[in-house]
């Protein structure tokens, strides 16, 4: 936090049951300008920390996160699909046992039910395109529960999910994304 960014005033109390109402106030409209106004730029910071490593694919994970987006763009997807499709593999480097949990607690506030889920499934959705050469099954997303919900999205996600992972496949130019995500 630069000089700038510190706020003008601060409570005075050290203990949360000694606080006032004024005190609270505070809190919440200084939480307010420094975390959720800028909740577009910390999403494209979670983002830009997926550049780099490509993990043996040929491109990193931040690419496959443009093209993903991209391709659910160019699908007609709905905006929070669309989202969703770019932010899915956020939280990677914090959980890689359970990215795809930390994704979908970052966006359920902000994305429709049918989003989130998405989200909170795609590591399965995935699986049915390779789970087979680890010996798993590659039907496990039937047993997701609401699976029901996936029925309809099944095209899309078969179009979108399994090609998004090749070099130099990109439409949602990142010069233009901290406007596109806003
Ligand atoms: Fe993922």
């Amino acid at each position: 936090m630069t000089e700038i960014d510190q706020p003008n005033r601060v409570v005075g109390f050290t203990r949360m049951d000694e606080s006032t109402k004024e005190d609270i106030a505070l809190i919440f409209t200084e939480s307010k300008k420094f975390l959720n106004d800028r909740l577009v730029d910390t999403m494209v910071d979670l983002l830009d920390s997926l550049k780099g490593p490509t993990l043996g694919y040929q491109v990193d994970r931040y690419e496959h996160s443009l093209q993903t987006a991209s391709r659910a763009y160019r699908e007609g997807a709905r905006t929070d699909l669309i989202v969703a499709a770019l932010l899915h593999d956020v939280g990677d480097a914090m959980a890689p046992a359970n990215h795809a949990e930390l994704a979908a607690s970052i966006v359920r506030p902000y994305l429709d039910a049918e989003s989130t889920w998405v989200v909170q499934h795609h590591g399965i959705f995935q699986g049915y395109h390779y789970w087979d050469r680890l010996g798993l099954d590659t039907d496990a997303r039937e047993k997701i529960p609401r699976f029901t919900v996936f029925r309809h999205l099944r095209p899309l996600l078969c179009r979108v999910g399994p090609g998004v992972l090749r070099p130099r496949l990109r439409d949602l130019a990142d010069r233009s994304l901290r406007a596109d995500v806003a």
